[in-house]
């Protein structure tokens, strides 16, 4: 018999929780319509029940302790919204071992530990549903598992963290250092007080791994994709990318090489025409290519509550459509095969380099012959500012390994004529 009232129950009801009881409030007769059962909440574990919510909540749903939800036998759907990762993968497995479908949005959880919670999901015949983990809003997991599933993913590319895109953005636009803009997006509320994990870029590294987990069907370790954050990005620098031709972006880069996955998080100058140059702020967007597909993008809003809510709730409709019609949606995508990754001193990059040097003839010629003896091409050099005694010098390189480009540079940082290096960043 099919089931007519279906049991949510939520862990956390927090900036993305108070979302999701949001669409639930605006939207539940719809979704009702399009499901075939009545989905109730049932339960919501907090941390303090007591607290004043953002969003109108009946104080007889709210619990202190997620076992009240993971044990209730009226709850069929369990939705993580509390982050964190130890608790909330002890809660995951109670939660499948105890029969129930399992949403989460949490990032974290899943790059770490999604291939041992989708096991035992399998295991449990039943799914977890990540939608929401990476890219917010963007619907990114479904499209790559289903309506992509036909293509080989051959790359993709992604800005996949809004708060270090808004400052990147800021920077560029109001002319601002890094310090100022990162204190503008904490006081908007699109960085966090410890802004640490958006700003080296391991953030960016966990939505990577779980990216190209299934666009490679591989299992990802985050610990294998090299990570660079923006700390070391100057204004001054995204003002000579501009000259070039270039935006400074955060890139998530995933490639499927005849040696091995390429994987990488670290700022880029990606030409001005490139449709991600134009992502701009708190958004975000996913470039891939398949090689039947060619290339699609997918833009849109990468956090935030609602953004957030509606891809958790479409989580909570399609483990809700399993149930009513007790069929396997899709499920079980965890044939992956580890792949190698290709270490980054054999991956390659063009570069671009800002230096000071001695400003007197022949600094050129050396630098030129430093980067010839090392057979790194370059593609320009450009002498940007002087005063009395130091020059300026900005250059690309063509693409060249990554062990030859910091040999070469280890050289010319050795020349008696160069002052500093103060800038080396990627090239796309
Ligand atoms: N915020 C976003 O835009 C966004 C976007 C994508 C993904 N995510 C992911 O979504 C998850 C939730 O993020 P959020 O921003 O909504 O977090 P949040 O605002 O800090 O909310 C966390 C909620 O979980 C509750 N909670 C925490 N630990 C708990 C515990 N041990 N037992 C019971 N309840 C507990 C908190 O209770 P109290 O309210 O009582 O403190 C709170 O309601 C994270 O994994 C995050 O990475 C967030």
């Amino acid at each position: 018999m099919k089931k007519e009232i279906i049991g949510v129950g939520l862990l956390g009801l927090g900036t993305v929780g108070s979302g999701v009881l949001q669409v639930f409030n605006r939207n539940g007769a719809a979704i009702r319509q399009k499901v075939g059962s009545k989905l109730e909440i049932r339960r919501i574990a907090v941390r303090d029940s007591q607290k004043d919510r953002a969003v109108a909540v009946s104080p007889e749903l709210l619990v202190n302790n997620v076992n009240h939800v993971l044990d209730d036998p009226q709850i069929d759907i369990v939705v993580e919204v509390m982050g964190g990762v130890e608790q909330a993968r002890l809660a995951v497995r109670r939660a499948l071992e105890n029969g129930k479908y399992v949403v989460t949005a949490n990032k974290d959880l899943m790059a770490q530990h999604g291939t041992e919670l989708l096991e035992r999901a399998r295991a449990a015949e039943r799914n977890i549903f990540y939608e929401a983990s990476v890219g917010g809003g963007i619907p990114l997991i479904r499209p790559l598992k289903h309506c992509l599933a036909a293509n080989r993913i051959i790359r993709l590319m992604g800005i996949v963290n809004g708060t270090t895109n808004y400052i990147l953005t800021q920077m560029t636009s109001a002319g601002k250092e890094l310090e100022e803009a990162l204190a503008e997006a904490q006081a908007l509320g699109f960085a966090e007080a410890d802004p640490s994990s958006d700003v080296e870029g391991r953030d960016a590294a966990y939505k990577l791994a779980i990216l190209a987990s299934l666009a490679f069907s591989s299992k990802i370790n985050p610990g294998d994709i090299f990570v660079e954050g923006i700390s070391g990005v100057k204004l001054r620098d995204i003002r000579y990318a501009q000259e070039l031709g270039y935006a400074v972006k955060l890139l998530a880069i995933g490639r499927d090489t005849a040696e091995g996955l390429v994987l990488r998080v670290h700022p880029a100058l990606i030409p001005l025409a490139h449709p991600l140059a134009a992502v701009s702020n708190e958004f975000n967007a996913v470039f891939l290519e398949g090689d039947a597909v060619g290339e699609v993008m997918f833009y849109g809003r990468g956090a935030g509550s609602l953004p957030t809510a509606s891809a958790v709730c479409a989580d909570i409709i399609d483990a809700a459509r399993t149930i009513r019609h007790e069929v396997d949606n899709g499920i079980v995508e965890i044939t992956f095969s580890p792949r190698p990754v290709v270490p980054l001193p054999k991956q390659f990059s063009s570069f671009y380099l800002r230096l000071k040097a001695k400003d007197q003839p022949g600094v050129f010629a050396s630098l030129a012959t430093a980067f010839g003896d090392a057979r790194v091409s370059l593609d320009m050099i450009i002498q940007k500012r002087s005063d009395a005694q130091t020059a300026e010098i900005v250059l690309v390189t063509h693409e060249v390994e990554e062990a030859r480009f910091a040999g070469a540079l280890e050289v010319i940082s050795a020349l008696p004529t160069i002052r500093s290096i103060n800038s080396v960043l990627r090239v796309i």
